[in-house]
């Protein structure tokens, strides 16, 4: 069987986000950023839009003191969430290693989102890439 795609064009009117399969973290969430933001008054690391703690709350979930309800991305244990924003607080990388759909792009793509309000700056590997060509080659 022959599945042919073809390249989709915008149509008049049509934006990219429009088009998209699915839209970026940071438009899908974009009323809950901006309430964490507005709300946010932790130190935050420079160059970061929200602080480490409203990073995790954005992934973790929960409620802010206006009544904004943030919903959680990650579901799992708190403790990793919290660990995987403290190294990227720090001069760090922070290197997510697991067996496949365990969230690890979903989560570095709301990382990517608070931290940097552009979920779209993602290098994504491959299972075929093995752990010591991203530890020691990345740079
Ligand atoms: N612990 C989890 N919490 C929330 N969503 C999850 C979780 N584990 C898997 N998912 C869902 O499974 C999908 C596949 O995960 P993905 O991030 O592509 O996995 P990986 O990159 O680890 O192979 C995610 O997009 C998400 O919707
Ligand atoms: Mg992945």
């Amino acid at each position: 069987m022959t599945v042919s795609v073809e390249p989709t064009t915008a149509q008049a009117g049509e934006t990219e986000s429009d088009q998209a399969l699915r839209p970026h973290a940071e438009d899908a969430f974009a009323h809950e950023l901006a309430a964490l933001a507005a709300q946010d008054d932790r130190p935050r690391p420079a160059r970061w839009r929200l602080s480490p703690w409203a990073v995790a709350t954005y992934l973790l979930g929960g409620a802010l003191p206006d009544g904004t309800v943030i919903t959680p991305k990650y579901v799992g244990p708190r403790r990793i969430v919290e660990v995987a924003v403290t190294t990227l607080a720090t001069d760090r990388a922070l290197l997510l290693l697991g067996v496949p759909g365990t969230a690890k792009t979903w989560v570095s793509e709301h990382l990517a989102a608070a931290v940097s309000g552009d979920s779209t700056l993602l290098v994504q590997g491959t299972a075929g890439t093995p752990e010591e060509a991203i530890r020691y080659g990345w740079n």
